[in-house]
């Protein structure tokens, strides 16, 4: 579970973003506390990605602020957000398919070798890259048939749940996903969310969008609810259930008055 007294480790607020005459965000905010899950929900078109582009350095925001561990941050590009112990975990996964599984892991951060004369060449340490991938990969109980072989052939399943395992292997606090279990089957599914769960044994925080409910509500602490570009409430999972969200969603029910929204955050 989450712990409700600590200080948000990230925190959205009142972000604006427009393309032109589209208004992708209005005024949306979330917070994330230590070792929590945050379900992010809308229908199609409410704003969800761009938030999640924003907050991992690919979309520049119009207007609000992104507060990292009670300090505001400016996420100019992705490097900004890595730097800021933000991974983002893309529906495209960006693995690279003639690699195998570790290379993979490691993708843009290989290991130097402590020979100097190697790193001189700036050959990278093979037996320490596979190490370290095997026991991140075994610290979130990943199955994956070897690690040698390239992950061509490799289920959308364990494809996703290497790309969370590098978020981990960086040493990364945050970990975003934009529908990560949207084309995977049911076994596949379960293997990926039970990744995520076990995340927050390593104090990684991360959220989630997806537009699964059921699913949603079996991994996320709280869900913040996104409509027409604004996050329009926050409920904690325990404390709903499915037709509030959905009624939130569809607005069959009324989102909270923005001072609720304003004290939520802040809570
Ligand atoms: N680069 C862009 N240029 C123009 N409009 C954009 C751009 N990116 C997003 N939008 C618009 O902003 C709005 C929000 O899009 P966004 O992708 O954030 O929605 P979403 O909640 O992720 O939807 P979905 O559930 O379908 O993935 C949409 O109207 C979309 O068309
Ligand atoms: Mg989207």
């Amino acid at each position: 579970m989450s712990d409700e007294a600590l200080s948000p480790v990230l925190e959205a607020r009142n972000i604006s973003r427009h393309f032109g005459a589209v208004v992708a965000l209005a005024d949306a905010s979330l917070s994330l506390r230590p070792r929590e899950v945050v379900g992010l929900v809308g229908d199609n078109g409410a704003g969800k990605s761009t938030l999640l582009k924003i907050l991992s350095g690919i979309v520049t925001p119009s207007g609000g602020d992104i507060v990292i561990d009670g300090k505001p941050v400016v996420l100019k590009r992705a490097q900004d957000a890595m730097d800021a112990g933000i991974e983002t975990v893309y529906q495209d996964l960006a693995l690279v398919d003639t690699m195998s599984a570790y290379q993979n892991v490691y993708l843009g951060r290989e290991e130097l070798s402590k020979n100097p004369l190697a790193r001189l060449f700036n050959l990278v340490d093979d037996r320490r890259m596979r190490e370290r991938a095997r026991e991140v990969l075994d610290m979130l109980k990943v199955k994956i048939p070897s690690i040698n072989v390239s992950v061509k052939g490799m289920s959308g399943g364990q494809r996703q749940c290497l790309a969370i395992a590098r978020a981990l292997l960086w040493g990364r606090r945050i970990v975003i996903l934009d529908e990560p279990t949207a084309a995977l089957g049911v076994r596949e599914t379960g293997q990926v969310l039970e990744v995520i769960r076990d995340l927050r044994q390593h104090d990684v925080s991360v959220i989630i969008v997806s537009h699964n409910m059921q699913q949603l509500m079996s991994v996320a602490d709280r869900i913040t609810v996104m409509r027409l570009g604004r996050s329009i409430a926050t409920r904690t999972v325990k404390d709903t259930e499915v037709s509030e969200i959905v009624g939130l969603i569809t607005g069959a029910i009324p989102g909270d008055s923005p001072e609720a929204r304003a004290a939520e955050v802040a809570a």
